[in-house]
């Protein structure tokens, strides 16, 4: 991505990541979950941050809807608009591994290249854990509706659907709901951090 305006300079500070680490007594990072809609991304993630919060790490969700009601709310689903939609995160994602903090973010995420594209900007700050789970599965649990709002027609470019997902080829974890407790899932995601 190319810099629109001219005449800027980066501006150093006075205050590094690593002060800011050495004070928080972690390391920043960035857990990003991609999975199909009602795959269990929230869920799992939801679980893993109060786990996280509890163990006393200062950690922050990035959810892919309350995104949208914000900062990305000038964006729909068109393909054009999901790279957007993943470019910003990737961007504000960033920044908050930058200030020490333990992100997680749960945005579907579908495409392989845009994924790809946060972990060149996050390089080894980069976690992804797949959320693996059959189609079947989320649409039966369908926790929102949409599902069935989407084989009506009535929602375009619904991924698994009409608008395809493309799964990691190589992602550091990889958690099955459909086999695997939420508790069980949660726990692989803490033992993989620990390890780190
Ligand atoms: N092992 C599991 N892990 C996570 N969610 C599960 C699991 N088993 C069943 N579920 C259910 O699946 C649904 C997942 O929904 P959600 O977390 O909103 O998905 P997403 O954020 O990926 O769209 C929830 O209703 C949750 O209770
Ligand atoms: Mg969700």
């Amino acid at each position: 991505m190319g810099i629109k305006a001219t005449n800027i300079v980066w501006q150093q500070t006075n205050v590094s990541r690593q002060d800011r680490e050495k004070l928080l007594r972690q390391k920043g990072i960035l857990i990003w979950f991609t999975g199909l809609s009602g795959s269990g991304k929230s869920t799992v993630a939801t679980m893993l941050e109060k786990k996280l919060h509890d163990m006393g790490k200062l950690t922050y969700l990035l959810d892919g809807d309350n995104v949208r009601h914000g900062l990305n709310s000038d964006l729909g689903f068109s393909i054009e608009d999901r790279i957007e939609n993943i470019r910003r995160i990737a961007e504000l994602s960033k920044l908050f591994v930058d200030s020490g903090v333990i992100t997680i973010t749960t945005f579907i995420s579908p495409f392989i290249k845009d994924r790809e594209a946060v972990k060149e900007l996050l390089k080894d700050d980069f976690i992804e854990v797949y959320v693996d789970c059959p189609i079947e599965v989320c649409e039966k649990r369908d926790p929102k509706g949409i599902y069935k709002k989407a084989r009506k027609g009535e929602i375009k470019n619904f991924t698994g659907i009409d608008s395809p997902y493309e799964p990691p080829v190589n992602p550091e974890i990889t958690v099955k709901t459909h086999i695997d407790s939420l508790e069980e899932c949660v726990s692989k995601i803490i033992d993989y951090l620990e390890l780190k």
